[in-house]
């Protein structure tokens, strides 16, 4: 039987609620909307916090960083029902961060709440107990100690993935990118207020960054974590697919379809073993062609301004989560 923690049954009754909510009237298409708190959608959708990395100068640690980046933004590092929603660490920790937005019927109380550490910090371990807690910015130092060599920080995340999330083991290289990363959010002198514009090219950088760290994680013989590291870049190509759900972009919903299906042919000969994999991959790097209709368009996409305040006006408000998935 399928394994599912106290808080994913939670976190499933709170996702039925919420595409209850969301009927009888389409389905808005970008999936986040469904747990981001209604006024502050638009900040969410349109913008992200300053990620405040310090990217490692030594090689061996910069990749392990690239590692730990594109696994962070992975909904399938978490598995069961936060996988099946599409949630990843960077739902919660918005670039790295906080997302101050994350309002999850079930799984939130305040906005910016949620309950994931319960069974890990109480010992109250799988009781129900509905405890939410604001969601802290990974740029501040917090309790988990996070000094290079303290494992705390990797018993933490591990607690995370596998317990909270129902997760599957995770490849250790994967936990040790995580590592990286994590401890690598905050550089000095970075402006902690600051906030991107969340564009096309933010989605497509991310997925060229995690397929190289994929190729990486390939080349040095590590093919679980390889094949987490696509599925994040896979994952980003839906978050751009969701943004030119207009019927008439279905050519640049084609041109994503293509630049996905190369990823896939490439995950299936990772699973063959397949010699070809490291050529494939920088195959897929170098055809940036599928970007070109897409930033062509990017002004018809919810990446626009006033096409996103539109979208957003013409949906309604979703239950509120409090009442939505309260597990009492
Ligand atoms: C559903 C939202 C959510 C998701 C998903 C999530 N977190 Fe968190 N995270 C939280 C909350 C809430 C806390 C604070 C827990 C507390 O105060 O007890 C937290 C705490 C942390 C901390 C401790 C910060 C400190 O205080 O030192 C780290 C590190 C962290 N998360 C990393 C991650 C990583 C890595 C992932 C993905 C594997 C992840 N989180 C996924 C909500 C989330």
């Amino acid at each position: 039987m399928d394994r599912i923690g106290p808080r994913l049954a939670v976190l499933r009754l709170g996702l039925g609620a919420a595409l209850t909510a969301a009927a009888p009237s389409a389905p808005y298409p970008i999936r986040a909307a469904q747990w981001l708190d209604p006024p502050q959608r638009y900040t969410a959708l349109s913008s992200q916090p300053a990620e405040c990395a310090a990217v490692p100068r030594d090689a061996a640690e910069r990749q392990l960083f690239e590692i730990g980046r594109a696994a962070f933004r992975a909904p399938l590092l978490l598995g069961g029902q936060a996988a099946r929603s599409g949630l990843s660490c960077a739902s919660c920790h918005s670039n790295g961060r906080r997302n101050p937005a994350f309002r999850f019927p079930g799984l939130s109380g305040d906005p910016g709440t949620a309950d994931v550490t319960s069974s890990l910090m109480s010992s109250h371990r799988g009781n129900g107990q509905f405890d939410p807690r604001p969601i802290p910015d990974l740029a501040v130092p917090g309790k988990v100690a996070r000094a290079r060599g303290d494992p705390a920080l990797e018993t933490f995340i591990h607690g995370l993935i596998t317990q909270e999330f129902d997760g599957a083991e995770p490849p250790a290289l994967i936990l040790r990118g995580l590592g990286v990363y994590v401890r690598a959010i905050g550089r000095p002198g970075c402006d902690l207020q600051g906030r991107e514009p969340l564009r096309l090219a933010n989605l497509t950088q991310d997925a060229s960054r995690a397929v190289a760290a994929s190729s990486h994680a390939w080349r040095s013989g590590n093919a679980a974590a390889a094949r987490l590291l696509l599925s994040s870049a896979r994952s980003m190509l839906g978050l751009i697919h969701e943004r030119y759900a207009a019927p008439r972009l279905a050519s640049d919903r084609q041109a994503l379809l293509r630049a996905d299906l190369g990823l896939l042919a490439v995950e299936q000969a990772m699973d063959r073993k397949d010699t070809r994999v490291p050529a494939m991959l920088a195959a897929w790097q170098t055809n940036r062609r599928w970007t070109v209709p897409l930033a062509r368009d990017e002004a018809r996409s919810l990446f626009a301004a006033a096409n996103l305040t539109r979208s957003l006006a013409a949906i309604s408000r979703p239950l509120p989560a409090r009442d939505a998935g309260s597990p009492h």
